[in-house]
């Protein structure tokens, strides 16, 4: 029997001082392979507003999406832990709305859901999430769904004012009931900080190297989204051009009278 990567899993690697991985998948082959490959922590990102639907920011996505996307990655995952990206407004209004939509994705299939930011309201709801069986990932320093209030993509935590600033916020989501945190585009060094003074793990998105562990969007890491790259995104493959390449063949095959052949007829 395959042993499933929960909570607990997660506290264990941070305690064990052992790294975790954490990559986004929004479709059910991709997962599996995620999955296969071992992969920790499987995310429904809302990036998938950006890098699988074409939106402009992860600001357009809703409930709807987010819900198709998390059922179709949970169907895919047997080991690695789900957690899905809570999209912009499902937990702002109110907190009965805010359970009510978190377990729409859990009956879904999800294990865990992320929501981003820090503010009393916020902790309220995770509070009252963890209090219903659901547990959150919560998620730090460049924050994309307050990109207006934000003014652009911008580096947080700079100083050590900043840095502070994000530590005392890390510190009120883990006592509220968060199992981890991500950090996004902070100073290597202000990750290490706030990492070394937090039970729960960060995970590091463009926060360096002192986290617990690391997230990166999937497609990225494919060299499959080409809009943009983030100066923190690896890429290890080129999948786009895999792509491309078998499109093109195809269409020369096609055309030429190649495909198909005796062997792919009845
Ligand atoms: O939406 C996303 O993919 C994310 C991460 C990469 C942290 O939030």
């Amino acid at each position: 029997m395959i042993k499933k990567v929960n909570v607990k899993t997660i506290q264990k690697y941070k305690d064990n001082k052992e790294k975790f991985s954490v990559l986004t998948a929004y479709d059910y082959s991709t997962a599996k392979y995620l999955d296969e490959a071992g992969i920790d922590i499987i995310l429904i990102g809302d990036s998938l507003a950006m890098v699988a639907l074409g939106y402009e920011t992860t600001l357009s996505i809703g409930m709807n999406e987010m819900s198709i996307f998390t059922g179709a990655v949970a169907r895919g995952v047997q080991r690695a832990m789900v957690v899905t990206d809570m999209p912009f407004l499902s937990y702002h209004t109110d907190i009965s709305s805010a359970v009510k939509n978190c377990g729409e994705m859990i009956k879904l299939g999800a294990n865990a859901v992320k929501i981003e930011g820090f503010s009393e309201y916020i902790l309220d709801v995770i509070k009252r999430l963890v209090e219903t069986g659901i547990p959150v990932m919560g998620h730090l320093g460049f924050t994309p769904q307050f990109l207006n209030t934000l003014g652009g993509y911008k580096i947080q935590g700079k100083t050590q004012e900043a840095a502070d600033e994000i530590l005392r916020q890390a510190q009120q989501l883990e006592k509220a009931g968060v199992f981890s945190i991500v950090l996004e585009m902070v100073p290597d060094k202000s990750a290490k900080y706030i990492t070394e003074n937090l039970r729960v793990p960060t995970i590091s998105c463009g926060a360096g190297r002192y986290c617990d562990a690391q997230v990166l969007v999937s497609d990225d890491v494919f060299g499959k989204f080409s809009d943009f790259k983030p100066k923190f995104a690896r890429k290890y493959g080129d999948m786009k051009s895999l792509i491309c390449d078998c499109a093109k063949q195809f269409n020369e095959d096609v055309k030429s009278g190649k495909f198909p052949s005796e062997d792919e007829i009845f």
